[in-house]
């Protein structure tokens, strides 16, 4: 039976998929109140797409076949828009979106980035931010805007970086927050008591 109370939403992976997993577990012990309707990733060999086979979730592929990012983008589209979701979700997507695929889900595709945004927009976040030698660094989730990094954030995790911390270590750490926010943005986004506003 379909419960109509639940918020069908789509997730995009690109690899390990445990932010996804953290997602995956809180529907199924119903703290979540989504259905996972398709789990897409770019690549074959992504973890991810196993934890979803496992939970009985529909996979999907899409391949470096389509290298135009525009046709690419619009490929996507169609194939998400076939689930009809009001929510997409990025975990771990490792692809700039078009401006155009942005704007078609305008309000309702969030991300999670592993730095305490405006701070360390980008890649290797945990190591600049030990370079950089600061006190606290955390997680993001926010709103895709087609500024990479820069959307309206919803939430965000804080955690103490000590001195001997390597990369591995300060992004483990991290991760574990990952799963916190995520999930508890997503709820936040289900039960509409976040809106995306228009800057
Ligand atoms: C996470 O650190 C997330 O913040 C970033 O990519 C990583 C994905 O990890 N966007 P996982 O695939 O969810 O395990």
């Amino acid at each position: 039976m379909v419960n109509t109370k639940l918020l069908p939403l789509v997730a995009l992976i690109s690899g390990r998929g445990s932010n996804l997993q953290a997602i995956i577990d809180q529907s199924q012990s119903g703290q979540l109140p989504v259905e996972i309707r398709a789990v897409i990733s770019n690549r074959l060999q992504a973890q991810g797409l196993a934890r979803a086979h496992h939970a009985g979730i529909k996979t999907h592929v899409l391949n470096q076949q389509y290298t135009h990012r525009e046709i690419f983008d619009k490929t996507l589209m169609n194939l998400i828009d076939s689930y009809t979701p009001k929510l997409v979700v990025l975990a771990g997507f490792m692809r700039i979106l078009t401006p155009r695929f942005v704007h078609h889900y305008k309000g309702r595709l969030l991300n999670i980035h592993p730095s305490l945004l405006p701070n360390f927009p980008g890649l290797d976040t945990h190591q600049r931010a030990i370079q950089a030698g600061v006190k606290e660094h955390g997680a993001t989730v926010h709103f895709v805007t087609d500024k990479v990094d820069q959307g309206p954030i919803i939430l965000q995790a804080r955690v103490p970086v000590y001195p001997d911390d390597t990369p591995d270590i300060l992004a483990a750490r991290v991760l574990k927050e990952e799963h916190r926010i995520y999930p508890e943005a997503i709820r936040a986004f289900a039960e509409k008591k976040i809106i995306f506003k228009d800057e």
